[in-house]
């Protein structure tokens, strides 16, 4: 006989996952050792500051499977810098992603092999479609929790050390606007 399976969803006002299974995983300040620019900025806020969390359906690994999470940034800023993602390429650099935004505003900050960077406006709707070899992060412009849907190859993997020298462009308050900077290291 056919069965009708209950699915997970999800709130599109908060982002909030209703699922048996969530799995979450808290990025606290003290993680992102060499992420933010200013370091006394980083070293002057408590390492054990939340800054972001990723809450993960259960779903099936392997080839050919998906792996569906939700991103929840905290606003604020490390100095003059906004908060963000640590970012990365895919460990398997070809495969690629989809981000939804879904609360608050911020910034996909996208990177190819040749440290050309590029942004793209998040708000709650967007969808960002982020090719093979690229990596992505997230960065929090506004004053509320910025929440971003993503879905990605259970195969992908993350590669951080290939970013150990940062993007290739910050974004700033500076002179009360909202500004991205290209920098050549870090
Ligand atoms: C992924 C997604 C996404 C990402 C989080 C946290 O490939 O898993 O891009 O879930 O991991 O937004 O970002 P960092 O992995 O860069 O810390
Ligand atoms: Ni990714």
């Amino acid at each position: 006989s056919i069965t009708f399976n209950k699915p997970p969803s999800v709130a599109f006002l908060t982002g909030q996952f209703t699922a048996e299974n969530v799995i979450k995983k808290v990025t606290r300040s003290g993680d992102l050792s060499g992420v933010f620019h200013d370091i006394a900025a980083w070293q002057a806020i408590p390492s054990d500051t939340p800054i972001y969390e990723v809450e993960m359906l259960n779903s099936l690994q392997g080839e050919g499977e998906l792996y569906v999470g939700m991103t929840h940034l905290h606003p604020g800023r490390v100095g003059n810098e906004f908060h963000m993602t640590r970012g990365h390429f895919h460990q398997r650099r070809e495969q690629g992603e989809v981000y939804f935004g879904i609360r608050g505003s911020g910034l996909l900050l996208l990177q190819n092999e040749h440290r050309k960077a590029w942004l793209e406006h998040v708000s709650p709707g967007s969808v960002h479609i982020i090719p093979g070899d690229t990596a992505h992060r997230l960065i929090n412009t506004g004053s509320e929790v910025l929440s971003a849907l993503a879905v990605w190859p259970s195969i992908a993997g993350h590669d951080y050390g290939s970013l150990a020298q940062g993007f290739a462009a910050r974004v700033v308050l500076q002179d009360g606007k909202i500004q991205a900077k290209e920098v050549q290291n870090g």
